[in-house]
């Protein structure tokens, strides 16, 4: 059996724990001046298509103290890789010259596609910005050896959680151990919501606001999130419309960090010059000074690029060193462990991939292995069903999540534009092996298949009472602002972005006053709020909402799953004084705690039925009316 390391979860919890045992071992041989034999006559290949010190020359160093060899590309450009050849070929390739093959690639997901190819064992040894597994086996073995323990200690990860692969694995396997994770990330470096999601969904860790004093050591103006395993604090940081961010913080308990993590900011993926940020995080001799520091150790991944000052060196506390040196004596341990997995019959220990769909649309992230190279498996997505309907697709390579569009059946080739009332078709097709999904509508008809019909519509408001409610949302918004240099109008695309500049509009005729009108395109996959209109302002600066008053809008609000999401991204751009939510129509159906500031129309509704707002300003008709309809049952159109 091959034993693959494409990412942290392919090790079980004993496993890593074994890993150590034998990293320790090695070191004593080592120390005691033994030329241990464990790979003798093994072949170790590196394939690295960028650059390394610790990773590729410690995995070098380890194969060789084991009695191997290593065979290498210098440089990847003077590999045929430089002439096209794809990766796919020369995993495959390679791999009949090696034993063993340790690959680092700048696309997220190549070691898995790597995998598929090769022969032989693939070690990830970082793969875009998804995940390095070998580097948290350092860290966790550096870590549990100054502190005796993993379990229960508090380990604040800082900087750049966007793209910073180390921080990817390591999260998770900390979260394995039954760690506290505080999260200090740079203001547009978050972490992805799939990686929290994850937490949240695969370990029960639930986010709270850490106490700014608890940070402040670190930085100014972080926004730091606590998380912790299964606590009653379930997702109050994003739910709560009118997040009162005193209580919440004045609820705080304090933290004792035994761990700060710090990354350097990953210049090197940033997708836009939009996305650097002026201000990033540096520890020094005085940020340690700080008496809650007092035991708190100093990590790092390297290399760094200004974050931890030089003079902290010499500090005991500081432990990056250490880290990179225990690269030869647990890569050591991986080699070995991996090696003697050939031959035997057992499946890898963590399973994966369960709810596996045979196909599926593109990755929606641009750096997504999948994007760039032909990909054979038909097994490119898993199926995410969460709680209460809602379900996306997770990228196999990449683990980013895509939202399904359009779900169609296989068997009697309908079609349906994916909505939450049709989870139910959803699940029983993934079940039968018929659901297939499409990237959009033009790819379903484009593949033979037919739309189910939607029931008869039946009108709600006419354009008089949606102008009329426009109109009450806006006095209600306004009775209640003081100040209106502090509120700005934040719209959730489509609908609910044109209901927004309505608003700002009346605003302007009743007081005079321009507000600021933001955008978020959460179905997108927005990570920012855009100045209106949206879509057509890329390259101007986000919206500033800190310190602001933010009434988010939308047009209907049901689950509150959309809502959750805009709020998310609202958290992320800045600290508001106040959200307050306005819809237009209250379906009810909610799935989330959350309660709309104000509502035009409360319109109780079953779940099989749909609500449409249509706007002049997106409706050919050039009326504004809301209508409402059935989803048929698609069994009963097939
Ligand atoms: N920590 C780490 O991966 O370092 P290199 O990029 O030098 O391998």
């Amino acid at each position: 059996m091959k034993r693959h390391v494409l990412a942290i979860a392919d090790l079980a919890t004993d496993e890593i724990e074994e890993i150590f045992r034998r990293a320790e071992a090695m070191e004593a041989r080592l120390a005691r001046g033994e030329r241990p034999s464990d790979a003798t006559g093994a072949i170790m290949a590196t394939l690295f298509y960028e650059p390394s010190t610790r990773t590729r020359l410690s995995f070098e160093a380890a194969m060789w103290r084991l009695g191997g060899a290593v065979i290498s590309a210098s440089d990847m450009k003077s590999s045929s890789a430089a002439k096209g050849e794809t990766l796919a070929d020369t995993a495959k390739v390679v791999s009949s010259y090696a034993d063993l093959l340790v690959l680092r690639h700048f696309w997220d997901g190549a070691a898995r596609l790597a995998s598929e190819h090769a022969d032989v064992p693939v070690i990830n040894a970082g793969d875009g910005s998804h995940e390095h597994p070998t580097q948290t086996l350092c860290d966790l073995y550096t870590l549990k050896r100054a502190k005796g323990s993993l379990k229960g200690l508090t380990v604040a990860v800082g900087g750049d959680l966007k793209r910073g692969r180390t921080v990817h694995s390591l999260v998770r396997a900390l979260a394995r151990f039954g760690a506290n994770i505080v999260i200090v990330p740079v203001r547009g470096l978050e972490f992805p919501r799939w990686l929290l999601e994850s937490l949240a969904e695969q370990h029960g860790y639930t986010p709270r606001v850490a106490r700014p004093e608890d940070v402040r050591a670190l930085a100014h103006d972080v926004h730091a999130l606590y998380l912790t395993p299964a606590k009653p604090h379930q997702l109050a940081l994003f739910t709560d419309v009118e997040f009162d961010l005193g209580a919440g913080l004045a609820n705080a308990e304090p933290i004792t960090l035994d761990a700060l993590y710090m990354t350097r900011q990953q210049r090197e993926r940033r997708e836009s010059d939009g996305e650097e940020t002026g201000e990033y995080l540096r520890v020094d001799a005085q940020t340690f000074q700080d008496p809650s520091m007092r035991n708190t150790l100093l990590m790092h991944p390297l290399p760094r690029t200004g974050e931890i000052a030089a003079t902290l060196d010499r500090d005991p506390r500081s432990i990056y060193f250490r880290q990179a040196a225990a690269g030869v004596p647990v890569r050591m341990a991986l080699i070995t462990f991996v090696l003697e997995q050939r031959g035997r019959g057992t499946q890898p220990a963590v399973p994966r991939d369960p709810g596996v769909l045979r196909a599926g649309p593109l990755c929606g992230n641009p750096n997504c292995i999948t994007r760039r190279e032909e990909v054979v498996s038909e097994q490119r997505f898993r199926l995410h069903r969460e709680a209460g309907g809602r379900a996306h697709l997770v990228c196999l390579y990449c683990d980013h999540e895509v939202r399904i569009q359009v779900i169609g059946n296989r068997k009697s080739k309908h079609f349906h534009v994916y909505e939450e009332p049709m989870y139910g078709y959803l699940d029983a097709w993934a079940r039968d092996a018929t659901l297939q999904i499409f990237d959009s509508v033009k790819q379903a008809e484009e593949a033979g298949f037919k739309p189910y019909k939607l029931g008869p519509q039946k009108s709600i408001m006419d354009a008089a009472q949606v102008d009329a409610s426009i109109r009450t949302l806006t006095e209600a918004i306004l009775a209640d602002t003081r100040e209106l240099n502090d509120l700005v109008i934040v719209g959730i695309k489509t609908a609910g972005a044109f209901i927004a500049r309505r608003i700002a509009d009346h605003i302007r005729e009743l007081r005079g006053a321009e507000i600021e009108v933001g955008v978020i395109d959460v179905h997108g996959g927005a990570h920012s709020i855009r100045p209106w209109p949206g879509g057509d302002t890329e390259g101007a600066p986000p919206v500033e909402v800190a310190e602001k008053v933010v009434v988010l809008i939308d047009d209907v609000i049901n689950t509150g799953w959309t809502t959750k999401e805009a709020l998310s991204v609202i958290w992320r751009s800045g600290r508001p004084r106040a959200a307050r939510l306005a819809v237009l129509i209250d379906r009810g159906h909610r799935q989330l705690p959350i309660k709309p500031t104000y509502v035009g129309k409360h319109l109780p509704t079953a779940p099989f039925e749909r609500v449409r707002v249509r706007l002049r300003e997106l409706d050919r008709e050039h009326k504004d009316k809301v209508v409402i309809y059935s989803t048929v049952d698609p069994k009963a159109a097939a």
